[in-house]
């Protein structure tokens, strides 16, 4: 069985977040041999061209949390029909500096949930446009788009509806086979 390291970038930083929920839950139902660690983006600033020369800590460290893992999946709410602006900020300074994209041949899946009946659809596509032009290889079946109710997720994860959990299992299993397939892939220098 193979070991892998999964990172995971939650897109909202609120304290509420039905996403880090869902992001607990992929937690605890990720298969023996992959574990699922986070990597934050709250701390940083607002990315600038400034930046280019001398990267903040804050931001190196973000590039290099990407760098460590296997694959990395991002869990995002949808804002106003698109990704909330705090994670089309990470992605920029993951773009950056130029030449030294951080989703280059990264395997990445995206997932994310809403109330909505479409749970996240739209900001989704978006995100998978950004993740093409990163030439990031990202996961497309199966596609997650979870719809919330009430009690779903509990705080620390749990999922209390089985065809959900079990869906969820199938994403990971899924992933799982990206990343190992891009593991035998050198990425192109
Ligand atoms: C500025 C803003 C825009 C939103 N736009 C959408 C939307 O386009 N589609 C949707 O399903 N939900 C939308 N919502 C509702 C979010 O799905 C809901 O707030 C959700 O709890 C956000 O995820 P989070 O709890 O992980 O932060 C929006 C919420 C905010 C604050």
């Amino acid at each position: 069985m193979s070991e892998r390291t999964i990172g995971y970038i939650v897109g909202s930083i609120s304290s509420t977040s039905i996403n880090r929920r869902l992001a607990k839950a992929l937690e605890r139902l990720a298969p023996e041999g992959t574990t699922l660690v986070e990597i934050p983006i709250k701390d940083l600033p607002f990315y600038s061209p400034d930046f280019d020369a001398d990267f903040p800590q804050v931001a190196r460290d973000f590039k290099q949390a990407i760098a460590d893992v296997d694959g990395v999946i991002i869990i995002t709410p949808e804002y106003s029909r698109s990704i909330p602006g705090v994670l089309k900020n990470a992605l920029d300074w993951s773009a950056r500096p130029w030449g030294q994209g951080s989703f280059d041949g990264k395997p990445t899946a995206v997932i994310g949930t809403s109330g909505g009946g479409i749970a996240t659809a739209a900001a989704q596509q978006h995100l998978k446009a950004i993740l093409s032009h990163y030439n990031a290889p990202t996961l497309g079946q199966p596609e997650g788009y979870v719809q919330t109710t009430p009690g779903l997720f509990t705080e620390a994860g749990e999922v209390t509806n089985e065809q959900t959990a079990d869906f969820l299992v199938g994403y990971l299993q899924a992933f799982g086979a990206l990343v190992d397939r891009y593991a035998a892939v050198p990425v192109a220098a």
